[in-house]
């Protein structure tokens, strides 16, 4: 009798003490973007449909409202997340909300706010709450003054666009919540994620998705980026596990809070040739823009060594599988 009491009560402590439950109870902000969508949908189908609540600033759609619970809520306004974060009893934060490279060179000072402010309340409800917290990084928090192929986790990081110093910004304030006051912080730095589903939200890696629409549409492309940029990429699907990945890997794996992951490098005129193999008469054709200077600086071949060896990364999806889930979506369309 003495016996089994003790059990229950320690296994009360325990749980009041790890917060101790089956499936993680998880809060995606800016989630209604290119990310968010699949990644709610993926770890719906994980931990159950009411364990994670999406949340942004716009309209869902009636497709999106039916999947699963979503919220109002603007990361600028610390309160709405806190009362979100409690009201839910929410074990693990995925912070997606950001401006990205391209639409935060034409308003840094919403790039700012949104990136660096919103970042700082998301860092302290997860201290207070003690929330695992997922933020995501990009190729873009690396610059001119970085080795560029391959670039390793660690390195220069002089970044020159506001996207690019808001993600530096983050990694570090990140890891210094994890060192000083032990947040579960953590964090994979993202090529240019290619998704058939979902729009791209304004980043200069969008050519690989914007060019598969118009193969089908006008048979011919115009890139804003010369034909042998070469820049990182991953497929969706990809990354959605990556994130899955990480966040299931226990703290005491990581030997790092900030990790490269990637998947593939390609230039323009490489996706227009594994493209022409669905479509030959396909043509590309460039005319640079404000795009070029920001992916010239940015990373052509990402080293993800360290994700593959201390929790096991490894995407599964190439250049060629990418074409042909992109044209089997779309063509269905
Ligand atoms: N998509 C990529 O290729 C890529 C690559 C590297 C890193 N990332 C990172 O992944 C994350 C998600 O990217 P994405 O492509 O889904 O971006 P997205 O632009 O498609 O979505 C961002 C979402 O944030 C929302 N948002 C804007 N202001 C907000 C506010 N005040 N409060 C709450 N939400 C707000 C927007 O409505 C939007 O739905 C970002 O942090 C981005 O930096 C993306």
């Amino acid at each position: 009798m003495l016996f089994k009491s003790l059990v229950r009560h320690c296994a009360t402590i325990y749980q009041r003490r790890f917060n101790h439950r089956s499936h993680p109870r998880i809060l995606i902000t800016g989630g209604c973007g290119q990310l968010g969508v699949p990644l709610a949908k993926r770890l719906r189908e994980l931990y159950g449909r009411e364990s994670v609540v999406l949340s942004d600033i716009v309209r869902p759609s009636d497709e999106l409202l039916e999947q699963g619970i979503y919220r109002y809520a603007d990361v600028l306004d610390l309160k709405q997340v806190q009362e979100l974060l409690v009201n839910n009893q929410i074990d693990w934060l995925i912070h997606l909300s950001a401006l990205l490279s391209a639409v935060g060179e034409r308003d840094v000072p919403l790039a700012m706010k949104l990136n660096i402010e919103g970042t700082h309340n998301i860092l302290e409800l997860a201290r207070k709450y003690k929330c695992r917290l997922f933020i995501p990084s990009t190729i873009g928090a690396f610059g001119p003054d970085s080795p560029r192929n391959p670039t390793p986790d660690f390195c220069i990081q002089r970044p020159r666009t506001i996207y690019g110093v808001s993600k530096v910004h983050a990694e570090l304030l990140g890891e210094y919540f994890h060192h000083r006051y032990g947040v579960d912080f953590r964090c994979l730095r993202f090529p240019g994620i290619i998704s058939a589903d979902t729009k791209p939200g304004g980043g200069t890696t969008d050519y690989a998705i914007e060019i598969f629409h118009e193969a089908l549409k006008t048979g011919s492309y115009k890139c804003y980026l010369r034909g042998d940029t070469r820049l990182p990429m991953m497929w969706i699907d990809d990354c959605i596990q990556s994130i899955v990945s990480i966040m299931e890997t226990p703290s005491n794996q990581l030997k790092q809070r900030t990790y490269n992951v990637s998947a593939m490098s390609f230039t323009p005129d490489e996706l227009a040739k594994a493209i022409q193999k669905y479509k030959p008469k396909f043509r590309i054709s460039s005319e640079p823009d404000d795009r070029q200077k920001i992916a010239d600086s940015w990373p052509e071949v990402f080293d993800d060594h360290n994700a593959r060896e201390h929790w096991n990364w490894n995407p599964k999806v190439d250049l060629d599988g990418l074409v042909q889930r992109m044209f089997a979506y779309l063509e269905k369309q």
